[in-house]
């Protein structure tokens, strides 16, 4: 199945004292879908933005939110999440509650579920939830900051969990996330992503730049 590439800029890399103007200006410079960042200072060691803020900016795009939440317990804000305007939901595969549960429980919100992986997850864990999820974000940094330099040892993750998602032979994006830029665009979508997470590569030089940085990781992908 060819899927197109689609460009996901992370707002974790935009200037946090004006989001509404930066939702408005990434998605004006060809973004996709937009990534959110949900951070608690506990499953990772940063904390950004919560539900209010995604629905706070919910009414200056249409583009698609996937929330990746970065947070434990998840469970239990499923529901503030849902309602508060995302489109992806998308929890963490190393989890300490029942992954399968908060994704039935994000689809009965009418909403996809997406699974992230860490880097020092096997591939093989995404195996059991695969046959109900909608796309698996594979972590090529350790989540919590942005502008980290991707890990390339991942490339084989991303190969394997393509060859499982085709196996699946279900509609499943496989989202890259962590030092995505225009230099490694390339072999991330020949190793086998359709979305391509990126938060410095997406803001680097502000507003004017937008719209280069984008067409920079499509055209290099
Ligand atoms: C890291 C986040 C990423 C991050 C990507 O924990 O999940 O979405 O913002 O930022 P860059 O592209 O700068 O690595
Ligand atoms: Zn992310």
């Amino acid at each position: 199945m060819t899927r197109t590439l689609r460009i996901a800029p992370s707002l974790l890399s935009a200037d946090f004292g004006y989001l509404a103007e930066e939702v408005k200006a990434i998605a004006a410079a060809g973004a996709d879908l937009i990534h959110l960042d949900v951070m608690d200072g506990h499953f990772v060691p940063n904390i950004t933005i919560g539900p209010s803020v995604v629905k706070a900016l919910r009414p200056h795009t249409s583009l698609p939110f996937d929330v990746h939440l970065m947070i434990s317990p998840a469970s239990d804000y499923i529901g503030a999440f849902a309602d508060a305007g995302a489109d992806i939901i998308t929890i963490h595969a190393e989890l300490d509650e029942d992954v399968q549960q908060i994704i039935d429980k994000i689809h009965c919100f009418k909403k996809k579920a997406g699974i992230a992986i860490n880097p020092n997850t096997s591939a093989s864990n995404i195996k059991k939830v695969l046959p109900n999820i909608d796309s698996v974000l594979v972590m090529t940094v350790h989540p919590g900051f942005g502008g980290q330099q991707f890990i390339h040892t991942q490339l084989e993750k991303i190969k394997s969990i393509r060859k499982q998602i085709d196996e699946s032979e279900r509609d499943i994006d496989l989202a890259v996330d962590g030092g995505v830029s225009a230099q490694n665009a390339a072999s991330i979508v020949q190793a086998g992503a359709n979305v391509l997470v990126a938060g410095t590569a997406a803001f680097a030089g502000r507003r004017d730049n937008y719209h280069k940085n984008i067409a920079a990781l499509r055209g290099a992908a």
